[in-house]
């Protein structure tokens, strides 16, 4: 099959590899209809990679059809049209029966596309393990693209939204405003936020922040501005969405008394100065990681059915996978107005 291989830095190939198969009785194969490039293959772009393979297959966000399944898979057939999510688990320990796949207890945990370990689906075809559980029908009244970014994107945004304690009459900022920040600011007001402020340098991203009814601001003016337009109470809830350790800093800046700041950026920096003092005498709360993908869907389902929440708003371009490695770069470069990717096989 065709599929897009990580190099090394800037580094993705459109190129052949082997065709997935079944490794278990649990797994599925599907034949990717639409994949997406998410801000963290961006981190695998640049070189802060999650491992030193090369060649393996990148990708984590996909749709697709079930085109064969192991002796073991019950719900899902062939034909099926599913949406993946990029938390894999194994679909049957207590944890992931609460669908909190992050704390499965097998130790299998994981996700597509960060090394050969589990191959990407941005290619024709991905290997799911634990089909049942790690894919799902994609529900009625959602699209193929609503669909796609509930595979990660809108999910993270949502646990990080839900970290950050945002609800009714609260103030709420996001720090990085690409898709994932972008479906925060709109999921803030969602959740019942008075007021969010929208964070970001890249002018064209803030100006879609306003339309959707955030006050947007440069990093460089944010904690001043904020302070004169909050008369110093400052921000109740801040979701990072960069992953730099001045973004997390400048989220901390930004925190009210007894305000929640809450980290979705992937950084892999080893350590970092948090204010502890300041965190002492304001009662902060600080929370981060990674999200439990299929958690979130009993949420958002409805809401997207609903009509209340409208992530294909983020959906900026359409390209064939063979234009993979263009994409990266355009995604990468915030050139063209490049926001949320997505790709056809
Ligand atoms: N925790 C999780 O489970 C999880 C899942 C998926 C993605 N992520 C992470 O979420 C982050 C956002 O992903 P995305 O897809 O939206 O990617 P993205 O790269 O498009 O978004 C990052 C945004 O941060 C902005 N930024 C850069 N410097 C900034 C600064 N100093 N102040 C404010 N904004 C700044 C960029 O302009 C960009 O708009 C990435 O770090 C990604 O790895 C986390
Ligand atoms: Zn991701
Ligand atoms: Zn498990």
């Amino acid at each position: 099959m065709k599929a897009l291989r990580y190099f090394g830095p800037r580094d993705v190939r459109y190129e052949s590899m082997d065709d997935p198969v079944l490794h278990d009785d649990r797994d599925v194969l599907v034949k990717v209809t639409g994949c997406a490039i998410c801000g963290s293959d961006l981190h695998i772009y640049h070189g802060e990679g999650f491992s030193e393979d090369l060649g393996f297959c990148v990708g984590h966000e996909a749709v697709g059809e079930v085109v064969e399944i192991g002796r073991g898979v019950r719900r899902l057939k062939s034909g099926d049209k599913v949406m993946i999510s990029a938390a894999v688990g194994c679909g049957a320990c207590p944890a992931c029966l609460r669908g909190d796949v992050i704390r499965c207890e097998t130790g299998s945990a994981g996700c597509y596309g960060l090394s050969s370990k589990l191959q990407g689906s941005q290619a024709e075809a991905v290997r799911v393990p634990a089909g049942d559980f790690n894919a799902a029908l994609i529900p009625e009244g959602i699209t193929e693209d609503q669909a796609l970014l509930m595979t990660d994107g809108m999910a993270t945004a949502w646990y990080g939204a839900r970290n950050a304690d945002i609800s009714s009459g609260k103030t709420a900022a996001v720090v990085g405003l690409g898709p994932i920040g972008l479906m925060a600011v709109e999921q803030a007001f969602v959740l019942g936020a008075a007021r969010v402020f929208a964070i970001d340098p890249v002018a064209e991203r803030r100006a879609i922040a306003e339309t959707l009814g955030a006050t947007a601001l440069h990093p460089d003016d944010a904690v001043e501005t904020i302070r004169e337009l909050t008369r110093g109470r400052m921000v109740d809830s801040t979701v990072e969405a960069v992953g730099h350790a001045r973004t997390i800093d400048l989220a901390l800046n930004l925190a009210a008394r007894r305000g929640t700041v809450s980290v979705i950026g992937v950084n892999q920096d080893r350590r970092f100065d948090f204010p502890m003092a300041r965190a002492f005498m304001m009662g902060l709360t600080f929370r981060i990681g990674t999200c439990s993908v299929q958690e979130t869907w009993p949420e958002l389902i409805p809401l997207v059915q609903a009509g209340r929440l409208k992530p294909e708003r983020v959906i900026s371009h359409r390209l064939p996978l063979s234009d993979g490695a263009e994409a990266y770069a355009m995604f990468d470069g915030r050139k063209d107005g490049a926001l949320k990717m997505i790709l056809t096989p």
